[in-house]
């Protein structure tokens, strides 16, 4: 296939990068510095700089969308709203109105999302069919995904890709707690009763292929392992994967303030369950929080 990658210089994207062009895929990667997409996807992946570079009679037959300005690193300011707004939202109505533009449409469309889609939904079990939130972010996926779905009068057969906790030795959340639990200051946040629903990142490259090639898959799909864990057993599982003791809490009550309206995405949660992927048939690779700790540590976490 020829695909187009949107986000392909990120943590997922470059996992992707490498797992597609090891299928014999080839690679088209959007990035805002086309220059690095080389050394960071493949010396193989071609760059496009911007959108307006897509010429109408280039084809591509997939389209993978996971551009995004990260959520979690800053203050949501209103200027740092209208940035992580522009760069999903803003960027996957031009996508679609390139695609609509497109002699030939791809077959098919995975756009990004997340599962804060759900908002901070306690200890409900959250499938496909569950209903969005009201916080910034389940508000930010909702139009991410409404701006995605105006692809399929085109007949773009389009999957969201509601996105959990990737977990990968290479970066995002996992890396970032590394040192401070390898320090033995991991804590666990608040109470540490919420859910957090996390993924290893080769189960979620395997399910992007399945996605890819699946005619029957479309509509929302929950990016997820099968077993979502508490922050509590989240903290001790990774803990003990490093061998030091996490006994501290983080209270609620000083970091909520100071977080602002961004403490929903580490106080908050949502248990969600992978049921379209296991519909599908996929098998996850790491169901466990202990089997994809053990996997990128050496060593089990719980
Ligand atoms: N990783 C997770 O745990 C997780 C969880 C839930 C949802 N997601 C979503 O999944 C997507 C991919 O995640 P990731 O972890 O791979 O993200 P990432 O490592 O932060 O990469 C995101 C990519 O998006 C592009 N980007 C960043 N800011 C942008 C902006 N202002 N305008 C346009 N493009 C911008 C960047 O490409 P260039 O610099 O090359 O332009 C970057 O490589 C993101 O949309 C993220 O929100 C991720």
């Amino acid at each position: 296939m020829n695909i187009l990658i949107t986000g392909g210089t990120g943590l997922i994207g470059r996992a992707l990068c490498a797992a597609l062009l090891r299928d014999g895929h080839a690679l088209t990667v959007l990035s805002r510095r086309p220059q690095t997409v080389a050394a960071k996807c493949g010396p193989a992946v071609l760059a496009l700089g911007s959108l307006a570079e897509w010429p109408p009679e280039q084809h591509f037959d997939a389209i993978i969308n996971l551009a995004g300005e990260p959520i979690v690193d800053a203050a949501w300011t209103a200027a740092r709203k209208q940035r992580l707004w522009d760069s999903r939202v803003s960027l996957t109505e031009q996508l679609v109105q390139r695609i609509a533009a497109a002699r030939q449409k791809p077959a098919v469309l995975l756009s990004g999302s997340a599962i804060g889609y759900y908002g901070d939904s306690g200890d409900t079990e959250q499938d496909e069919t569950g209903h969005a939130g009201t916080d910034f972010a389940a508000k930010l996926c909702l139009a991410w995904e409404a701006a995605a779905q105006k692809a399929c009068p085109a007949g773009v057969r389009l999957c969201l890709l509601r996105t959990g906790l990737v977990f990968s030795a290479d970066g995002g959340m996992l890396a970032k707690m590394r040192l401070p639990f390898a320090l033995g200051l991991g804590a666990r946040l608040g109470n540490g009763r919420q859910w957090m629903s996390w993924i290893h990142i080769d189960d979620y490259v395997a399910i992007v292929r399945l996605l890819l090639l699946h005619t029957a898959a479309e509509g929302a799909v929950n990016m997820t392992a099968p077993r979502p864990v508490t922050n509590a057993e989240f903290t001790a599982a990774l803990a003990h994967a490093l061998h030091r003791p996490a006994f501290l809490a983080a209270p609620a009550a000083l970091l909520k303030p100071l977080l602002g309206e961004r403490s929903v995405l580490l106080f908050g949660g949502q248990k969600v369950l992978p049921r379209k992927a296991e519909a599908l048939g996929y098998r996850f690779a790491y169901p466990t929080l202990a089997d994809a700790l053990e996997a990128l540590f050496g060593t089990t976490g719980c």
